[in-house]
């Protein structure tokens, strides 16, 4: 049987670091109440010449790095973003340029805060299916861009970033009889909207707009659509919440993360959590996340890894693999 079994990762952040502190001059607000809501000390953002697609070509190239891979070997790329460079062509082909890469095939995909686990649902699908051999997965976003720097309660939340992998189509035999992707659980639910939205866009206002937020409603129904579709994982491959060796949430918040894994079970020593560091990179948290436990050796090869998210949409979804 094909599986999709990641071979490298890679992560670039942009070389600003904005602190609570920091932000404590921009708007009225103080570090203990961020640190206390959302577990978030400092993020990065974007500078001059950082944009969505320079930091997606970074953590694209470290992750080909780390899989001894040049672009040459790569024939699909699948961005996810919110913030693309532009409008049309898509970020995806903008990297794929970056990478000197003229062949196969780039596309973004739009899922906000669950874009991650969309991409590598998208990219599983095309290896499975015998379209694809490997794909560079990659989240990346500036949403320091579409933020009302004016506005508290959703400034000082996001953060600019970017993570990669590569996943290969693997035969599955030997020692890798049972690496790669399990599952994936993909949801949305576009009532939600009011709730989490950009108040702009070509086609209605012909701005970019900026991001807006009712964060109680989110966070009064995070917790259960997480937990929805890190069970149907479990159900669908017979696992349990023991047989985990981490949990690599979204980072949106600690509250939200720490709410989850009680509700699951699951250990906070098991649970990977960098929105202290990162802040909301959105669907750069993940492989962002992913690139740091596995560079310092937490997640080690034949490790049975959770990643879920959910986010503007409202979207949300999970992905079990066994790294
Ligand atoms: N600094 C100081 N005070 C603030 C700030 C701030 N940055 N922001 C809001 N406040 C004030 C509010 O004005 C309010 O004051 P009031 O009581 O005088 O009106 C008070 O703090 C409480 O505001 P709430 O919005 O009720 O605070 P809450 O405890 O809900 O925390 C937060 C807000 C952190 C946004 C929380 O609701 C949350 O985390 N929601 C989830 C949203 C999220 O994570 N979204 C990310 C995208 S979606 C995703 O990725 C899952």
């Amino acid at each position: 049987m094909i599986r999709s079994v990641v071979r490298g990762f890679g992560a670039s952040l942009p070389k600003r670091v904005v602190t609570n502190h920091d932000m404590e001059k921009q708007v009225d607000t103080t570090d203990e109440w961020i640190v206390q809501r959302t577990g978030i000390r400092q993020r990065y953002v974007a500078g001059e010449g950082e944009t969505t697609a320079s930091l997606g070509e970074a953590a694209a190239r470290a992750a080909l790095d780390r899989a001894k891979l040049t672009p040459a070997d790569i024939d699909l790329i699948i961005l996810a973003t919110s913030t693309p460079d532009n409008t049309f062509p898509a970020t995806a082909v903008n990297i794929q340029n970056r990478l000197g890469m003229h062949h196969g095939a780039a596309f973004d995909v739009q899922a906000v805060c669950s874009g991650f686990i969309y991409a590598v649902t998208t990219a599983d699908a095309y290896i499975r299916g015998g379209l694809a051999r490997r794909v560079l997965v990659i989240g990346a976003e500036t949403f320091s861009r579409i933020l009302d720097w004016n506005d508290r309660t959703t400034c000082v939340l996001f953060g600019d970033g970017a993570g990669a992998i590569v996943l290969e189509a693997q035969e599955g035999e030997g020692s890798n009889a049972d690496r790669g992707v399990l599952t994936t659980k993909l949801r949305s639910d576009g009532a939600h909207r009011e709730k989490l939205y950009v108040d702009g866009g070509p086609s209605t206002t012909g701005t970019v707009g900026h991001l807006r937020m009712e964060g109680r409603e989110v966070f009064k129904h995070a917790v259960g659509m997480i937990t929805d579709v890190i069970e149907a994982a479990f159900e669908a491959t017979g696992t349990t919440a023991e047989d985990l060796d981490w949990l690599v949430p979204h980072q949106a918040n600690r509250r939200i993360i720490d709410g989850s894994a009680k509700k699951l079970g699951i250990p906070l020593e098991k649970v990977v959590v960098t929105v202290d560091i990162h802040g909301n990179t959105s669907a750069a948290s993940i492989p962002l996340a992913l690139n740091e436990a596995a560079s310092d050796g937490r997640i080690k090869q034949g490790d049975l890894v959770l990643l879920e998210a959910m986010g503007g949409g409202f979207t949300w979804g999970s992905v079990l693999l066994r790294w």
